[in-house]
């Protein structure tokens, strides 16, 4: 495992993220044509991780761990992703893992259970770190913009956080680098302290975030966490080729591959590629985003222990400028 110091935090931290929005789940439907949760086997990853040297989790106090959008009004398995996560870990050493939640999503019918405001923010801390069975968090994130709350209240409500100990920093996902700027300048205003990080989908066929964002959170000596970094399992082959075990595609109502416009060609010479790199699709997608910088943190999710294994063979894998730009030809620069 390689391991950064995260951004300007001074905490060390595995490269790769373990990431909870999906967690592995029963191979048949329920009644409600969900994939429960196989909570043996998500524990299983979460611990195979730890032994893989990976110490970063993410969360949300919105994970179901399994999702279906028939079922989207469905609030009672809010937070199953964090109580899992919670039981996985407990009894390990605080110092030796690092978890990321975040909240702005609808996690109750009530008016003020979503948004950003200080008053959601209080009780949405409050009951992730229970179902976290934790004292603190350690990186906090605004899970996207509410459209109302000001910048300078999520500023003044994550430092209170910090102050209260009940988080170590904060961070913002789902924003417009204008956005994120204007977190920064609040910041600036009032002395206070700033975003560390931003949460942000990047990945070969969807790399919009190279542009204003990647150069605004370098700016700040801020640190990235990637999401969808195989863009949902596209780009480890997931959709292509013989039936393998369920994938996202059959659990998630709309889920669509095709959306990301990516040409079975594209897929051929992609896994060409790989190939003769000795690689795995998803270990070279992975390795093209850590070879982005020190600061790119891709957050991996794992139906498996066995993708877990896969995914964190890229860490061993060094492309060089050319292999950079030969992949960067197959997919194109398209900045969906
Ligand atoms: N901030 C946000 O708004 C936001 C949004 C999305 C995600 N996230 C975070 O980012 C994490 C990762 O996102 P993601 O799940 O979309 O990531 P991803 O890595 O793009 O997709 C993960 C899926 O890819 C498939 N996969 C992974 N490794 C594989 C392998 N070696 N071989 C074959 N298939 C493989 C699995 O699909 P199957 O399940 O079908 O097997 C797995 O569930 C989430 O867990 C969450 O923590 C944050």
């Amino acid at each position: 495992m390689q391991y950064s110091t995260f951004g300007r935090t001074g905490i060390s931290v595995s490269r790769l993220i373990l990431g909870t929005w999906y967690l592995p789940h029963t191979q048949t439907m329920d009644m409600k044509g969900l994939f429960p949760v196989d909570r043996q086997e998500a524990s299983r990853v979460i611990r195979k991780a730890l032994d893989l040297g990976i110490n970063f989790f993410d969360t949300a106090d919105v994970y179901r761990g399994v999702y279906n959008r028939r079922e989207k009004g469905d609030l009672s398995m809010v937070g199953n992703s964090e109580r899992v996560l919670g039981e996985a870990l407990k009894g390990e050493e605080r110092d030796s893992f690092v978890v990321s939640t975040k909240f702005m999503g609808r996690t109750g019918p009530g008016p003020n259970d979503a948004g950003l405001s200080r008053k959601h923010v209080r009780s949405a801390i409050e009951k992730s770190l229970e179902r976290l069975g934790l004292d603190y968090v350690d990186i906090y994130l605004l899970h996207g913009q509410d459209e109302v709350t000001g910048p300078e209240i999520s500023i003044r409500s994550m430092n209170d956080l910090i102050s209260r100990g009940h988080i170590l920093h904060f961070g913002a996902s789902n924003h417009s680098p204008v956005q994120l700027e204007e977190l920064y300048t609040a910041a600036d205003r009032k002395s206070l302290e700033e975003p560390v990080a931003v949460q942000e989908i990047f990945n070969l066929v969807n790399r919009s975030f190279e542009g204003d964002m990647f150069r605004t959170v370098n700016r700040h000596g801020g640190a990235s966490m990637i999401y969808s970094p195989l863009a949902q399992g596209l780009l480890a082959g997931r959709y292509s080729g013989a039936a393998g075990p369920v994938s996202r595609k059959e659990y998630e109502q709309n889920f669509d591959p095709g959306k990301a416009g990516v040409t079975e060609q594209q897929m051929t010479q992609f896994s060409d590629f790989a190939v003769a790199k000795s690689a795995s699709m998803a270990q070279m997608a992975l390795a093209w985003l850590l070879a982005k910088g020190k600061q790119i943190f891709p957050i991996v999710g794992a139906s498996s222990v066995e993708q877990l294994e896969e995914n964190v063979g890229a860490c061993s894998i060094r492309l060089s400028e050319s292999d950079m730009a030969e992949l960067e030809t197959i997919f194109g620069s398209k900045q969906s």
